[in-house]
């Protein structure tokens, strides 16, 4: 315990001075201890997050505002383990080797037996909800709005960690993939909806570390992903354009739908992210001959002929894959209004500037589960007098709102088991 407890504390600080995914972030402090206890401890950091605001609220009222940033991201996982686990205050301190002094231990001495509610501040009701489910509150108050009855299953549903793993069809089947989980007693469920798709039930598992993973015969990916490119429907011969296509996860399946026929052109504004599609592509798919890869801006290049259909996975705030990536709960706490229009207007510029190039139709996506980034653009798109078509999957809801543009998209939610996605369809 006492390795894990270090690696969870060292994952959190990273995420808090990189601002980096929590796989990353976790990576990072495993180089730096012995390489034991490590499933234990990537699941400590996980749940440590899903309470940190909570035990930064006890930690501010207790202690003020200047503690160092290691004894505080320590006391996240010294809270978790005392208060949810129900680790006694003395153990934790031998295990810590001093990274929490007596005086964070005796808070722990004091607060371990109390009452949730009594360690919450009094406030308005978007404030007591982002620190009772450690959520920004900026996203709690929008959530409310939204999706108002719903907010807390949301918000409760994102404590759930969710890893879909779906097989690579260039590397291995069904058969060998599940052989192998077996191997390793992975606890998994088959989806009912796409085959070849798994949900792993193994709290425990560090994804990176499964020998389906790590041999490339299975890809980490959530189900909702892979629903936006069954949205768009790839079917051989097809010309598509992925404008927003790094680090390749949906340009690897389109890849396998087209089944070696038709072409991809994959454009994405980050070099350093092409590069590493351009690595993600080969290590899954092989020699890919048929995508053409570059590094460009999808908001004003032009094309000599149009393409069959196109992709505009948005850049956004990934307010949607919390529950799969919870530093977007340290994150995202920074997000501001300014934020969010900045999004809003390249999101609306890449998909006006798609749908010029696109003879059938362009699905629009994004990881997020406020209006703002998903119905708000497709609502000031069709009043530019493009046509909205419905998203024709047997899965998730209808979109926010109640009017054409709701209805006929498609709104993956952290309640339906994945992550948070908007899908909608639009034609030129
Ligand atoms: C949500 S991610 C795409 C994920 C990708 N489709 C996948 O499935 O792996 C959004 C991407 O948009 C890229 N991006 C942001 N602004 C862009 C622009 N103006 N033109 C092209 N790509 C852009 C970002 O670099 C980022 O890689």
């Amino acid at each position: 315990m006492r390795t894990a407890f270090r690696i969870a504390t060292l994952t959190i600080e990273i995420i808090e001075r990189r601002k980096i995914s929590f796989d990353k972030a976790f990576n990072l402090a495993v180089k730096k201890v012995e390489k034991i206890e490590l499933s234990q401890a990537y699941r400590l950091a996980w749940r440590a997050l899903t309470k940190y605001m909570l035990s930064d609220n006890i930690i501010m009222t207790t202690l003020g505002k200047d503690i160092p940033l290691r004894r505080k991201c320590a006391f996240r996982v010294g809270f978790f383990l005392v208060y949810y686990e129900h680790l006694h205050p003395e153990v934790l301190k031998r295990i810590s080797g001093g990274l929490l002094p007596g005086r964070f231990i005796d808070i722990l001495k004091r607060i371990r037996k109390e009452d949730e509610y009594s360690l919450l501040p009094e406030g308005p009701e978007d404030l007591v909800l982002a620190i009772k489910y450690s959520h920004p509150r900026w996203l709690v108050h929008k959530l409310k709005l939204a999706y108002g009855g719903d907010l807390i299953n949301i918000l409760k549903a994102n404590e759930k960690r969710v890893i879909w793993l779906r097989v690579n069809k260039f590397k291995a089947d069904e058969d060998r993939v599940e052989k192998l989980l077996d191997k390793e007693n992975v606890k998994f469920t088959k989806d009912k909806d796409i085959p070849g798709l798994y949900r792993l039930d193994e709290s425990e598992v560090v994804p990176s570390n499964l020998e389906v993973v790590r041999r490339n015969l299975a890809i980490i990916q959530d189900k909702a992903s892979i629903l936006v490119v069954y949205a768009l429907r790839p079917e051989k011969h097809d010309l598509i354009l992925d404008a927003c296509a790094a680090p390749g996860m949906k340009t690897l399946l389109i890849l396998e739908m087209l089944n070696r026929s038709g072409r991809i052109v994959a454009l994405d504004i980050s070099r350093k992210r092409t590069i590493s599609m351009k690595y993600l592509l080969k290590k899954y798919y092989g020699d890919a001959t048929n995508v053409d890869i570059l590094t460009t801006d999808s908001s004003n290049i032009s094309f000599l002929k149009k393409f069959d259909k196109a992709l505009v996975d948005a850049p956004c705030t990934n307010s949607g894959a919390i529950n799969s990536d919870p530093a977007l709960r340290i994150i995202l706490r920074d997000t501001t209004d300014v934020d969010i229009k900045r999004l809003k207007s390249i999101q609306t510029r890449i998909l006006t500037n798609s749908l010029k190039y696109s003879d059938k139709y362009v699905i629009y996506s994004t990881c997020s589960i406020i209006p703002d980034e998903c119905e708000d653009i497709i609502r000031h798109i069709k009043n530019l007098r493009y046509k909205i078509d419905k998203i024709e999957l047997e899965v998730g809801s209808t979109g926010y709102g109640f009017d054409d543009v709701a209805k006929k998209s498609v709104r993956l939610l952290p309640i339906h088991g994945t992550a948070g996605f908007f899908i909608s369809k639009v034609r030129p």
